[in-house]
């Protein structure tokens, strides 16, 4: 492809003889040329502007110079001649794609208060604008034209399929991607890019892509390409925003007391697994956390929900699917924090569980904690333990306590997961 760029400012194209634009020039894929306006201007100061008819401040571009130009250039037979303008249509990847299939593209440069009408009318084909703000000329924007063309170009990029599945390519905004290290300061690698799975990673990238869409660029949603799995995503993620709150839940496996009040890692009950990601969803919970730092048994819980999330367990049951894969399984407390962060922007408050709590003015009852989630709105992570509960430090830490579930009666021994449908009810249920 060739594409020839006419401007009175041609030093400053220097960005275009840099990286893969360079490296598509050096290889032949784009042929791009810088034409100085002023060399076609006929008097003998090289006039290339003038003042405007009718008066009003500023200088026009003259029309002699840009169709002289634009003609000594022309090399197909029905070249595009694109004018840089504030007033074209918006430049996006769509129009990128279609403009990479040209044989020619003429990109004229505008300076002080634009160019003369005839231009627009009797020689270019297009008008593009790089957005809704004006700019001092139109080298900036024919530099943007001619970079996302020239990055469109079979053999421009190292792998052709990195132009097929980023930003715009169908409709979507791009999922976000991570290089090592693992973890960055306290920022970890989101897991499910770490565990090789790649059923999990497709599903986890295109409902990403979904989110920031939605969030970030709502008008495309209604071109793109949507299958029933996507338009499901969203339509739990329109509820889940129609509230003034968000809120997860995390069982944690560690730090947690045994009996004899010593901290330990407890194992997985495969009973919690799917009776709290159960509830989670009927109550509309949009993550269940589970926290393990032990490999073997993070290895199990992964091999548990593998067989929930796209094994046999998937199909046989997809009501036991649509709650299992809102389980997210972490190493740390820590990076269920990050996680929520990641998702809300946000740290999420703390509300700790405990079934022994002293009666203290520190806890807060249900219908009180409700009413805060109710109209304060924000973000909430219920935290529930296994073993012999959650540490003190892990209760003192946290910004709610809630009070424990009694019974009628002396015993007092719920298990963690009808704890944790019986606090759901209470927060979220029928009153
Ligand atoms: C100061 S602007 C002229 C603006 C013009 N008087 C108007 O109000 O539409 C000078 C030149 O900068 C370029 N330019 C400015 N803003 C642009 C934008 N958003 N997209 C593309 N080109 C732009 C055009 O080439 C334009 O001719």
């Amino acid at each position: 492809m060739r594409i020839d760029i006419l401007t009175l400012f041609p030093e400053m194209f220097a960005p275009l003889d840099q990286s893969i634009v360079k490296r598509a020039r050096d290889k032949g894929i784009v042929e791009l040329n810088l034409t100085n306006i002023r060399d076609f201007a006929t008097d003998k100061h090289q006039t290339a502007d003038d003042r405007i008819y009718g008066g009003g401040a500023g200088m026009v571009m003259k029309p002699g110079p840009i169709f002289a130009a634009c003609r000594s250039v022309m090399s197909a037979d029905r070249p595009r001649i694109i004018i840089t303008s504030p007033q074209g249509r918006p430049f996006d990847q769509q129009l990128a794609q279609e403009l990479a299939k040209e044989e020619q593209l003429i990109i004229i440069c505008g300076h002080y208060e634009g160019i003369d009408e005839r231009v627009v009318e009797y020689l270019a084909t297009d008008m593009i604008s790089l957005g809704d703000f004006v700019l001092c000329g139109g080298e900036l924007a024919a530099m943007a034209i001619s970079e996302a063309v020239t990055r469109l170009q079979p053999g421009a990029l190292g792998d052709d399929s990195s132009s097929e599945e980023e930003s715009f390519a169908d409709g979507l905004l791009e999922y976000p991607q991570y290089t090592r290290p693992p973890q960055f300061e306290e920022h970890q690698v989101p897991q499910v890019l770490q565990n090789g799975n790649h059923a999990e990673i497709k599903l986890w990238r295109r409902q990403q892509s979904l989110q920031r869409t939605w969030r970030n660029r709502p008008d495309l949603l209604a071109q793109a390409t949507l299958t029933a799995a996507d338009k499901k995503y969203l339509a739990q993620l329109q509820q889940q925003n129609s509230k003034p709150y968000r809120f997860f839940v995390s069982l944690l496996h560690y730090p947690v007391y045994n009996k004899k009040h010593q901290v330990i890692n407890t194992s997985l009950t495969n009973l919690d697994l799917h009776d709290i990601a159960r509830a989670a969803l009927t109550y509309e919970v949009e993550k269940y956390f589970i926290v393990q730092p032990v490999d073997q048994q993070r290895q199990l819980i992964g091999t548990l929900l593998d067989h929930w999330g796209d094994g046999f367990g998937a199909a046989y049951n997809p009501d036991r699917h649509a709650a299992l894969t809102r389980v997210q399984l972490l190493p740390y407390f820590e990076d269920v924090i990050a996680e929520i962060e990641k998702l809300c922007g946000q740290k999420p408050q703390i509300i700790a569980t405990s079934a022994l709590a002293e009666e203290n003015d520190q806890l807060t009852g249900y219908q009180q904690m409700r009413q805060i989630i109710e109209q304060q709105g924000g973000v909430y992570l219920l935290l529930l333990g296994t073993g012999w509960g959650l540490t003190e430090e892990m209760r003192a830490a946290a910004d709610y306590q809630l009070r424990p579930i009694y019974g009628v009666g002396a015993y007092n021994h719920l298990s963690v997961r009808s704890a944790a449908s019986i606090m759901l009810d209470r927060l979220f249920g029928e009153r």
